[in-house]
């Protein structure tokens, strides 16, 4: 059964589009970073334009040195980025990039101020995914890091071999224009909500109750296979609104209302509306 969870990234700011059930085995997430910004960041800030996928509980573990996904990185490209801390802000990357303009992937090593690309290649066939999925893996032991199409460790487009090699702990993505990147998770909710003042979504709602306070309402979405958030109000009747995953989800400021939204592992990955 597979149980999806959209999130849209913009400038790396979370907006929860929809999710599906409670043990959420993939997430789909949007990102789309603006090139100008990328570009003149300095190499050590590079980072900030990246959607971190760690806290979100990858299948495969980072552990076993490889990650693979689904990606359509957008018809401009974007980057994958390999980090030595989880949160993506060590000192050390990898950067596999597809630049859609010029036809080529180039896996670059970037540490503190410096940013050497180790290799590059043509590969137009990679960059024609404007509209379609492609599976991608990701692997690096010992130094060597090398990136391919469809099933881990076949078709293997480029590879090189790093002579200062460090252990990855993070995984990021990016993209130049909107890209969709699904991937595989091991999430299960642990019962945190991130709150989302003065804020209403508009979606698909799942029941609503009246709750004289706000944790008598997290309790029933956390019941809920299919809650990923709620809509709470203080005082009133009809003030708890339980919110349906597989739905687009819109918000808009509302001085009456606060969204929660469901944290998947710990605080750190929280299905955010924006
Ligand atoms: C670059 O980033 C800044 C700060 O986040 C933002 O205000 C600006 O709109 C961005 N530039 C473009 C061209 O989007
Ligand atoms: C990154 O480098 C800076 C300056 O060299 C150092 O202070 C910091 O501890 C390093 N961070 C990590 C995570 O190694
Ligand atoms: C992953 O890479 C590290 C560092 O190169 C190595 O110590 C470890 O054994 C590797 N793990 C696997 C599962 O290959």
């Amino acid at each position: 059964m597979t149980k999806k969870c959209f999130i849209v990234t913009f400038e790396c700011v979370y907006i929860l589009t929809a999710v599906l059930g409670n043990r959420i085995d993939e997430i789909v997430i949007e990102t789309l970073t603006n090139r100008d910004n990328y570009s003149s960041a300095s190499v050590h800030d590079k980072y900030i334009y990246y959607t971190s996928l760690t806290p979100f509980g990858l299948v495969p573990p980072i552990s076993e040195n490889v990650t693979s996904f689904e990606m359509n990185a957008g018809c401009q490209g974007g980057c994958i980025l390999l980090n030595d801390a989880a949160n993506l802000e060590g000192n050390n990357s990898y950067e596999i990039c597809f630049n859609a303009f010029h036809f080529l992937i180039y896996i670059a090593r970037m540490s503190g101020d410096d940013s050497v690309v180790l290799k590059t290649v043509d590969i137009p066939e990679i960059l024609t995914i404007c509209d379609d999925y492609t599976q991608v893996w990701v692997r690096w032991k010992d130094g060597v890091i090398g990136f391919g199409t469809g099933s881990i460790g076949l078709n293997e487009k480029i590879t090189t071999t790093d002579s200062k090699p460090f252990r990855v702990y993070g995984v990021g993505v990016t993209s130049f224009y909107l890209g969709v990147w699904r991937v595989n998770i091991k999430a299960i909710p642990t019962g945190y909500y991130c709150a989302m003042t003065y804020t209403y979504c508009y979606t698909q709602l799942l029941s609503v109750s009246t709750q004289k306070i706000k944790t008598y309402c997290a309790s029933e979405c956390q019941k809920s296979n299919d809650c990923v958030g709620f809509n709470y109000r203080y005082g009133g009747s009809m003030n708890c609104e339980l919110i349906e995953g597989g739905n687009i989800i819109e918000t808009e400021d509302d001085y009456e209302w606060h969204y929660y939204a469901k944290c998947l592992q710990d605080k750190t990955a929280c299905l955010k509306c924006r």
